[in-house]
């Protein structure tokens, strides 16, 4: 009825980077604006709320306990059941908010600005994760690199639109195979290889090969997603394919991705790009199928926050 997202991004931005004290405070300060604000777009009385759902994790330990607080307490006010949910869970739900006729199994790809997962999905909520990132998130490459070019912050939309002017095939990425037979990414060495390019190359805003730079960097970020998701659907032979998270909004992703789908002969879903960034929609949703799975929830004041997959 009403999603409102209240960006951070330039609080953070003159750090180039998320701030976990700043982003705590900052939720401190504007959780209650916020819901307020839905209430009202969605014409709507707190008194009118039948449950309420709040991430728990993964994510900043700090911001999510913001959240958690608050929706304790209203929860705890108006005697309405309280529903904990998982973040990359809820970023999968929001291709479900606009797709409803997925076939399983599915391989979702959560790509985001903290975590790169592979799940197999062989029903609807049910979660396998098979495949995650080492060390670097692939939104986070993007805007590391994009820090150190000092293009501004976040990255990753800078580089989709900058990367558009650019030759993706001129700067040359090897791209990152596990040796142990893991489905899991890794994009620190992807990562340390740009740097070294712009070392070698002298890459800046006035280098003529600026934008082919960045476009060759999207590219290897691309192609290290998708060649991993291209073994995940060897093993695992799904029937859908599906992206999500803040960094499906990149536009060359987004055609790559439905371009592998076409040539494996698969359905492949992205959510709309407003979507894709968190958002409280997808948090809400995946809570009403908890709700409707009939699973009794009390209110759970003692729900807590976890930073990391549990
Ligand atoms: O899911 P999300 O909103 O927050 C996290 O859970 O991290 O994802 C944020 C990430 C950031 O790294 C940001 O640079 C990236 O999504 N992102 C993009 C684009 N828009 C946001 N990356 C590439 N292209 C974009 N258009
Ligand atoms: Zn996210």
């Amino acid at each position: 009825m009403s999603n409102v997202v209240l960006s951070q991004d330039e609080i953070h931005a003159p750090y180039g980077g998320v701030v976990p004290e700043l982003a705590s405070r900052q939720h401190l300060t504007s959780i209650s604006y916020v819901v307020g604000e839905c209430l009202k777009r969605s014409q709507l009385k707190l008194d009118q709320i039948d449950a309420y759902a709040v991430t728990q994790g993964p994510g900043l330990i700090g911001a999510l306990l913001v959240g958690l607080s608050f929706a304790k307490g209203l929860a705890y006010y108006f005697g309405k059941p309280l529903i904990g949910i998982d973040h990359l869970e809820a970023h999968i739900e929001s291709v479900f908010l606009e797709s409803r006729q997925i076939s399983f199994p599915a391989l979702a790809l959560v790509v985001s600005g903290g975590h790169t997962s592979i799940f197999f999905m062989k029903k609807k909520n049910d979660y396998q994760l098979i495949g995650r990132t080492r060390d670097d998130a692939a939104g986070e490459a993007l805007d590391k690199i994009a820090k150190f070019l000092d293009l501004g912050y976040p990255g990753g939309p800078i580089i989709d639109k900058l990367a558009k002017k650019g030759n993706p095939q001129k700067f040359a990425f090897a791209i990152p195979q596990m040796t142990d037979g893991s489905l899991d990414f890794s994009f620190s060495g992807l990562k340390t290889a740009a740097l070294r390019q712009i070392r070698d190359f002298n890459i800046s805003k006035n280098n003529p090969h600026f934008f082919d730079f960045l476009a060759s960097f999207e590219m290897a970020v691309i192609r290290a997603l998708l060649s991993n998701l291209a073994q995940t659907v060897k093993r695992f032979k799904p029937q859908s394919l599906i992206l999500c998270g803040g960094v499906a909004r990149n536009k060359k992703l987004r055609q790559h991705f439905i371009e592998f789908g076409k040539e494996l002969d698969l359905s492949s879903f992205i959510p709309s790009p407003s979507l894709c960034s968190d958002n409280a929609a997808m948090v809400a949703a995946m809570g009403l199928e908890k709700l409707k799975s009939g699973k009794r929830f009390s209110y759970f004041l003692d729900l807590n926050a976890y930073p990391r997959f549990s």
